[in-house]
């Protein structure tokens, strides 16, 4: 499918989502989100698709946040109604069955550290920053910003950044466990897909559970214990599982079905 907003590409599996907007630093408009929320029924749906990388378009930026030019206009309740759509897309990204790995190539600021949070994981490129800069224009992070960065980072520190609105650079992210590694920006989507095809070179009945009990643990309706020995019981059965086992004892590499 073409996409106005959104570049993709697949190879080997692996389904690269670049945001493109470079002149407005890929901020999230209505478009972006509704585009997103396209490639992601694909995603969900598409059986070539095993994994997915995003990033942004340009030199500069990820995600430089939602985009600011409708907000002047927008009542409170449209404001509302603009958090859940954006909440229920990064909800899919967070509960997608097959890995999601965002590339953070730039600013990750506000709707797109947000969205960067929403992913499995995340690797930066030397040049990124990251920020929840929304009190500087009088609102606060609606893209479940307050819930995954207090998840990632402590309470501590979310507090610190989203209540003073510092930008912190990629060094930083590492240090508080925000990102998972730091590479020259030439060299961030080759070594994210080179993590990208460790993943799935696993079960990918196994990936989907790991996903799903990491996932229990910030599901308040769930506890992540009881779906973790449900998930467990799940894997046996499988093909997956025999053919992993299996290998093991034989001393060969598994090569995994899916099912
Ligand atoms: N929404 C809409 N447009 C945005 C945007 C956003 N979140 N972030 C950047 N842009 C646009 C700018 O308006 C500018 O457009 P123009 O060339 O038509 O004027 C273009 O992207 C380039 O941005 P610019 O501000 O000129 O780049 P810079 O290098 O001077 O600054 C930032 C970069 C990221 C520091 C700055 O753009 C910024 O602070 N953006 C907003 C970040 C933010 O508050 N995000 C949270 C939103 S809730």
């Amino acid at each position: 499918m073409a996409y106005q907003t959104l570049l993709t590409e697949i190879s080997a599996g692996i389904l690269t989502i670049t945001i493109n907007r470079p002149d407005k630093l890929n901020a999230l408009n209505q478009q972006v989100l509704e585009e997103l929320n396209l490639v992601l029924d694909e995603i969900y749906q598409d059986p070539v698709i095993k994994g997915t990388i995003l990033t942004g378009s340009g030199p500069k930026a990820f995600v430089a946040g939602a985009d600011i030019s409708g907000f002047l206009s927008a009542s409170s309740s449209e404001g509302s109604v603009l958090a859940k759509k954006g909440q229920d897309i990064f909800f899919r990204i967070e509960n997608c069955p097959k890995p999601f790995v965002a590339a953070v190539n730039g600013f990750a600021l506000g709707g797109g550290c947000e969205l960067a949070m929403s992913c499995h994981y995340r690797i930066a490129s030397e040049n990124a920053k990251f920020g929840q800069p929304e009190v500087n224009l009088g609102l606060i992070p609606g893209y479940g910003g307050t819930q995954r960065l207090t998840q990632l980072v402590g309470k501590g520190r979310a507090m610190e950044l989203m209540l003073t609105a510092d930008m912190i650079d990629a060094a930083q992210a590492l240090n508080m466990g925000l990102v998972n590694h730091v590479v020259p920006a030439e060299e961030l989507i080759g070594f994210t897909r080179k993590s990208m095809e460790k993943i799935l070179s696993k079960s990918p009945v196994a990936i989907e559970k790991v996903i799903a009990a990491v996932n229990a643990n910030f599901d308040h309706t769930k506890n992540g214990y009881e779906e973790e020995v449900r998930l467990f019981g799940d894997c046996f059965g499988t093909e997956d599982m025999k053919e992993g086992v299996t290998a093991f004892l034989e001393k060969r590499k598994a090569i995994f079905s899916g099912k």
